[in-house]
């Protein structure tokens, strides 16, 4: 039996590949799975619970027995509505430091590959073509200056009335892309097949095209 397609976009800390993954999988009424999430969700729950974040074991146990569902763009951890409250920067930079844990990383491959349905999935995160889904039709690494992403990210917050320091911004990604990218477990890297998308130039809807563009050419 053939599994469903996959899409696997990777990339750093606000390069942009959530939105254009989503885009990518609506165009092509396909399954998305937003892998970063699930890393929120362990940080989240262990903040909650107080759960030093070096406790690489008891983090495990954790990640193991979140119930989470993700409903109509809500995203719920036993029950209850986080969809906003893995999303701000402190929230980031707990799930970066706890996904250095193969002991977290195992507890969550289930759940990822668990998405992969018909029609097809589109995967963003770090390691969905090097390790959640090294058989993906198409592996794409999308990628964006430092300052690109910073400025993004700046817009994003300010649109939503949250109020943030441009440096500040920039030195938190900095921090978590070296982390992401010098851990020993499933480091974010260009994985084998990949092909790089820069968008640093790049609209939203000329990012999404490429990908199209790119996975057409792959399954004709
Ligand atoms: O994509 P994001 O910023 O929501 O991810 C938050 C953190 O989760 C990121 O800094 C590293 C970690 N992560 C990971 O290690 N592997 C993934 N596949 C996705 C996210």
């Amino acid at each position: 039996m053939t599994l469903p397609p996959v899409i696997a976009i990777d990339g750093p800390t606000a390069s942009g590949k959530g939105t254009v993954a989503s885009l990518v999988a609506e165009k092509l009424g396909f399954h998305y799975l937003d892998s970063g999430a699930l890393y929120r969700l362990v940080a989240l729950a262990s903040q909650k619970q107080a759960i030093d974040p070096k406790n690489a074991l008891e983090l495990g146990v954790l990640a193991k027995k979140l119930v989470i569902s993700f409903k109509n763009g809500q995203i719920l951890l036993n029950s209850e509505d986080v969809t906003e409250a893995i999303r701000t920067e402190v929230i980031g930079l707990r799930a970066s430091t706890i996904a250095v844990h193969p002991e977290v990383r195992r507890a969550l491959v289930g759940v990822q590959q668990g998405f992969r349905t018909a029609p097809g999935l589109v995967a963003d995160g770090r390691d969905m073509a090097s390790v959640i889904f090294p058989d993906a039709v198409l592996k794409v690494f999308l990628t964006a200056t430092a300052e690109a992403r910073a400025e993004r990210r700046y817009k994003q917050l300010i649109a939503k009335g949250i109020s943030a320091k441009l440096s500040d911004l920039l030195q938190d990604l900095q921090e978590r892309d070296a982390r992401d990218s010098s851990r020993g477990a499933a480091p974010l890297l260009v994985a084998d097949g990949a092909q790089v998308l820069e968008t640093s130039e790049l609209s939203v809807d000329q990012a999404v095209k490429t990908v199209l563009d790119w996975y057409q050419s792959k399954i004709s």
